[in-house]
């Protein structure tokens, strides 16, 4: 879990980590954690409400929150956007994929399943896409967009991960990426690939505060 500010030495520069998302705190923890930072969420500041997720690409998206939480809190932003592509489909779910039909991800599936049924396919080729955006004070200071190519796979399978994992076939490790380990997944996918170009320019980014 991610330790409260309060916990944490108060000299260690902050960064807020922009996502109530319990999926991607785990995966973006892993890959920060370790860092001499302060590690902040959203759980310090529960009287923000969400902003409205008006982009029309992750990018757009990313830094329109990354944008609204830095001037809502006044902290160093770090903040993302993420979905799955399917081609099949013409990108959708895309950047509606945590608001895409259906309340849970069984019916997601079932949802995505039918569509692709009445275009008379079974399978996709598809990628999961992430873009991070990082916000300080006025402006946009560092951003990326990092992909994953895989497969549509019905029905879901495997246990971890989170979201559209049961369904993303990634034909390297012939399994989905809710059937690997949450190490694997992270060495491969959109997200693992995101935030370790992040903490690589970590150092530069702090400098500018
Ligand atoms: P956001 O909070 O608007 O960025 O929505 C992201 C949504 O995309 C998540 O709620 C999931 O439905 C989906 N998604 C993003 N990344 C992943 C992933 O790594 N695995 C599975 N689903 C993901």
């Amino acid at each position: 879990m991610i330790p409260k500010p309060t916990e944490i030495s108060e000299h260690r520069p902050r960064v807020l980590v922009a996502t109530t998302n319990p999926g991607k705190l785990r995966e973006i923890h892993k890959i920060l954690g370790h860092l001499p930072i302060q590690l902040v969420t959203l759980d310090a500041y529960p009287s923000i409400s969400d902003p409205e997720e008006t982009g029309t690409t992750f990018a757009e998206n990313a830094k329109l929150k990354a944008c609204y939480y830095a001037h809502s809190t006044n902290e160093l932003t770090v903040a993302e956007d993420s979905g799955l592509e399917i081609d099949a489909l013409d990108g959708a779910p895309g950047v509606r994929s945590a608001r895409f039909n259906g309340e849970s991800y069984q019916e997601k599936f079932r949802t995505i399943s039918k569509m692709l049924h009445e275009r008379g396919r079974t399978t996709s080729t598809a990628r999961f896409v992430c873009a991070v955006a990082v916000w300080l004070k006025d402006s946009m200071i560092w951003e990326t967009i990092k992909t994953v190519e895989g497969r549509l796979k019905l029905p879901p399978q495997g246990d971890h991960g989170f979201g559209y994992d049961p369904i993303f076939y990634y034909p390297p490790y012939g399994r989905t990426l809710a059937a690997v380990s949450p190490t694997e997944k992270a060495a491969i996918s959109h997200r693992g690939q995101a935030f370790r170009a992040l903490r690589t320019d970590l150092k530069h980014i702090l400098a500018k505060t």
